[in-house]
């Protein structure tokens, strides 16, 4: 592996939000999938879940739910009507539009539990960060295959929601969503210098 090439695939990969309409095939989600969970974890307890859908109908059911509850909370927020509709729909487009999506989502059942909430909380924490992980390889790997990813955040917002409407096992959090397809756009992004957020000390 000539490590300037990895260095390069980082940095050239982006996220994607627009994907042409082609498939993924299956035997490619799950090496994507395997990939993640070569991520390394607190204890290697492995706390990752993912849940995948790529059934037009799941995922309209999934969009509608978490659109309805973006409206409502936005509407309750007293934001601008337009603006909330605005959203909603893109959310929908976003979610709808995507060949894949990837439901990340972790699970406790395999960390320890102690007798304090500072140190159980820190475990939560460690299981998130694992997670967060796995979730880089895929989009890593994604990247090198072609494909274009992007993490979106919703689900963190409404985890019982997801839950509820994908049906996911009761100890499964959802994290987060990513989407996944071949690319229909380009995009370009900047990065903050180096020397502007390390310290040498
Ligand atoms: C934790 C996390 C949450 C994100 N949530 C969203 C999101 O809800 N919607 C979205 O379009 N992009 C989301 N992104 C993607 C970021 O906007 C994107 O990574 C960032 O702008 C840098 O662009 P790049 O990934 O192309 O380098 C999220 C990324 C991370 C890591």
């Amino acid at each position: 592996m000539n490590p300037e090439s990895l260095f390069e695939l980082m940095k050239s990969r982006r996220s994607i939000r627009r994907y042409v309409d082609k498939p993924v095939d299956k035997a490619m989600i799950l090496r994507l999938l395997e990939a993640a969970m070569w991520a390394p974890s607190a204890h290697n307890r492995q706390p990752w879940r993912f849940a995948v859908l790529t059934d037009a109908a799941d995922k309209d059911k999934l969009a509608r739910a978490m659109g309805a509850r973006l409206r409502a909370d936005r509407t309750a927020d007293g934001d601008d009507l337009k603006d909330i509709e605005r959203d909603v729909a893109r959310s929908y487009v976003r979610l709808t539009g995507a060949p894949v999506l990837i439901v990340v989502c972790m699970s406790m059942e395999d960390m320890d539990t102690y007798t304090d909430s500072r140190r159980n909380r820190n475990e939560w924490v460690m299981a998130t960060q694992s997670t967060a992980m796995a979730a880089q390889n895929l989009l890593l790997l994604a990247h090198t295959e072609g494909l274009g990813a992007c993490w979106l955040c919703a689900p963190l917002f409404v985890p019982e929601l997801v839950q509820a409407t994908l049906s996911l096992p009761e100890d499964w959090q959802p994290q987060g969503v990513i989407t996944l397809g071949y690319p229909d756009q380009q995009k370009e992004k900047d990065r903050q210098s180096v020397d502007s957020l390390v310290l040498f000390l």
